[in-house]
């Protein structure tokens, strides 16, 4: 589509994914990981990372709500929690994207209190621009600039573009109001 420019290709994206199922595989050496994805924006990141990983892995995932509008309105609701108890358990938290830092941030929140034993978040992407919260990044693919990105499995609103298998960077000209809608 001509109103994507190519930002990420998949081989670099595979590269990274594959260093950081490396760094996570050695660090988790010996136990077993609870992988939690945020849905949507990151199920084809989870999908690579976790056959980047060595350690037996369990799934649960989680789906949250965090933009009315073109800005994010701080207000995270969660649309689908985990089916399972997380009490005890390594868990990492699986982001597409750290943007204002908002999801994480609540999420941390929410996840700790049900006592796990670890908590560590890996994320694809992080734009520090954005940042209204720091929140602490485990695992993280790239920084990257303001723009917005679609591809691998990204949210896009309904531009169609989850399924490239790159990540492109929308042109200012075609963004629009609802692309930061989950
Ligand atoms: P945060 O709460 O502002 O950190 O929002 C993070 C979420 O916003 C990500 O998980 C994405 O779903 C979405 N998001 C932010 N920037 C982009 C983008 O450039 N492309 C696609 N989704 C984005």
């Amino acid at each position: 589509m001509t109103d994507v420019k190519p930002y990420l290709s998949a081989a670099d994206i595979a590269a990274r994914v594959r260093a950081l199922g490396d760094r996570i595989s050695s660090d988790y050496a010996g136990g077993s990981i609870v992988v939690v994805p945020v849905l949507k924006g990151s199920f084809v990141f989870a999908a690579d990372l976790v056959r980047a990983i060595t350690v037996p892995v369990e799934i649960d995932f989680l789906a949250v709500r965090s933009y009315e509008g073109t800005e994010s309105s701080g207000v995270v609701r969660l649309t689908h929690d985990l089916d399972r108890s997380i009490e005890g358990r390594d868990v990492l938290l699986v982001e597409d994207i750290v943007d204002t830092g908002l999801t994480i941030d609540y999420l941390l929140g929410n996840l700790a209190t049900r006592r796990p034993r670890s908590l560590r978040v890996a994320a694809l992407l992080h734009k520090p621009a954005r940042t209204k919260v720091v929140v602490p990044i485990d695992y993280l693919g790239f920084e990257i600039d303001d723009v917005f990105v679609v591809g691998y499995g990204l949210d896009d609103d309904r531009g169609g573009r989850r399924h490239l298998p790159y990540i492109g960077a929308l042109e200012p000209a075609a963004l629009d109001p609802g692309a930061r809608v989950r």
